[in-house]
Formats: structure tokens, sequence, C-alpha cells
């Protein structure tokens, strides 16, 4: 909840009372805290196709592969914000327990559901976050893909579009994407805005996109 909070800039209001969806939700705990804080949200994923103790099973070790991941990698990414390696994994760990547990309590925040079609209504959502699947992986994400995806993420919701980080997985910058996705999205009608987080794990990865709906 933390490194979303940071990553996406999001304020109490941003929270508070809002409709929220988180695509792709992964085994993160933002749906289960921010729940906890008053919001609405729902968490889509493909992953969620599989039942709730399943989820629960995967959540930690998976997240133990991730973390040990980014410590043989350590080089890539800046650990100031979480103080050192020790406190990411820690943050991290605690995030998978926290899903974990969610996931099997409120296993109705959790949809399966796959990008560019996302099984929801016009307008369900005021906020969309997305995190770690566009841009991340641009390798094998090509930009028509990343056009669709985001004009889904507005279909769905009302206000804006936030997503973070606008590097690929291995730190290479995306400048051409991006300037092309904002092209498109500009003659589609759809506002875009860059913005500086406070949150930057990978170096560089400083910047949200925000789609303005
Ligand atoms: C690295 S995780 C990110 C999870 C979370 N947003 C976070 O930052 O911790 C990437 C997730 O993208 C999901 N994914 C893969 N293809 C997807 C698609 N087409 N639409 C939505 N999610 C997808 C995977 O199942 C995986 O859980």
């Amino acid at each position: 909840m933390a490194e979303y909070r940071a990553m996406f800039c999001l304020s109490d209001d941003d929270l508070s009372g809002r409709r929220i969806l988180d695509c792709p939700g992964g085994a993160a705990s933002f749906a289960a805290e921010a729940s906890a804080l008053g919001a609405e949200v729902t968490a889509i994923d493909p992953i969620y196709a599989s039942e709730p103790g399943e989820l629960a099973a995967r959540a930690v070790p998976e997240t133990e592969r991730a973390v040990a991941w980014a410590h043989r990698h350590a080089g890539r990414y800046r650990w100031d914000w979480y103080g050192g390696t020790a406190e990411q994994a820690a943050m991290r760990r605690a995030a998978a327990a926290r899903f974990a547990v969610d996931v099997c309590a409120a296993p109705h925040r959790y949809l399966a559901g796959r990008l560019p079609s996302l099984p929801c209504a016009d307008g369900s959502f005021d906020l969309a976050l997305s995190s770690h699947l566009l841009f991340s992986y641009a390798d094998r994400l090509d930009a028509d893909f990343h056009l669709a995806a985001l004009l889904e993420l507005t279909r769905v919701a009302t206000v804006e579009t936030r997503v973070y980080p606008l590097l690929d997985y291995t730190g290479a910058p995306l400048d051409d994407l991006i300037a092309h996705l904002r092209t498109e999205l500009h003659d589609k009608g759809i506002r875009t805005s860059l913005r500086k987080t406070r949150y930057e794990f990978h170096h560089g990865a400083d910047t949200m996109l925000t789609l303005h709906a």
C-alpha cells in the first residue's frame, strides 16, 4: 500500500469512498489495505481464475522469487525509498501475506480478467491503477496492445487512469512508445499528463502517466 501510494501519488482523497480498479492486481496488498480505508477496490488479473486458496499458497513463494531476483540484480535498483534490501524484502513479504489473507476472506474483490478486454461495464470505477505490466513488458506487448489496454482502462474509469512505471523491466526508457501512445490518445480526445512520483525503484522510474477521461 505504501508503494502504491508513492508510485501513483495517491492522496487520502484519491482513496476515500472511491471506486478503484487495480489491474493487474497480482499479489499486491493494495485491494486489501485500501478497502480497509474505505475505498471500494476491485483487482483484476488473469491469475484470479485460480481458487483463492491456491492464490494464497502461491503468493509467498512467488514473492520470495521476485525478491531474490531483485536482490541478484541489485545494481538496477535504488533502495533508498525502502531503506535497504532487507526492508524491501520485509515490505514485499508483508504485502504478499496480506494479499493471501484477503483473497480468501474477500474473494469478491478479485476478478479474473485480462487487458485489453475487461469484464466491467463502462464507467464502473472512478480511478484505474495499472502497475508493472504496461511498459514493463514492452518487449512482448506491442504498441497496439498498449493503446488498446489504455483505451480499455479509460472506458471503465470515469475520472483518471494512472500507469507506472514507464520503463521496461530492464530499466530501459521507452520515450518513443510513450510519445506515440500520447499522440494516439490525444487524437482520440484523451488528455494525458506526466507526473513525478515519490517512488523510484528502477533507476529513472520516477514518472507516472495519467490519462484524464
Ligand atoms: C508484476 S505483476 C504486477 C502486479 C501489481 N500491479 C504490482 O505492482 O505488484 C504483473 C501481473 O500482470 C498480470 N498480467 C499478465 N498479462 C495480463 C493482462 N493481459 N491483463 C492483466 N493482467 C495481466 C500477471 O498475471 C501478473 O500478476
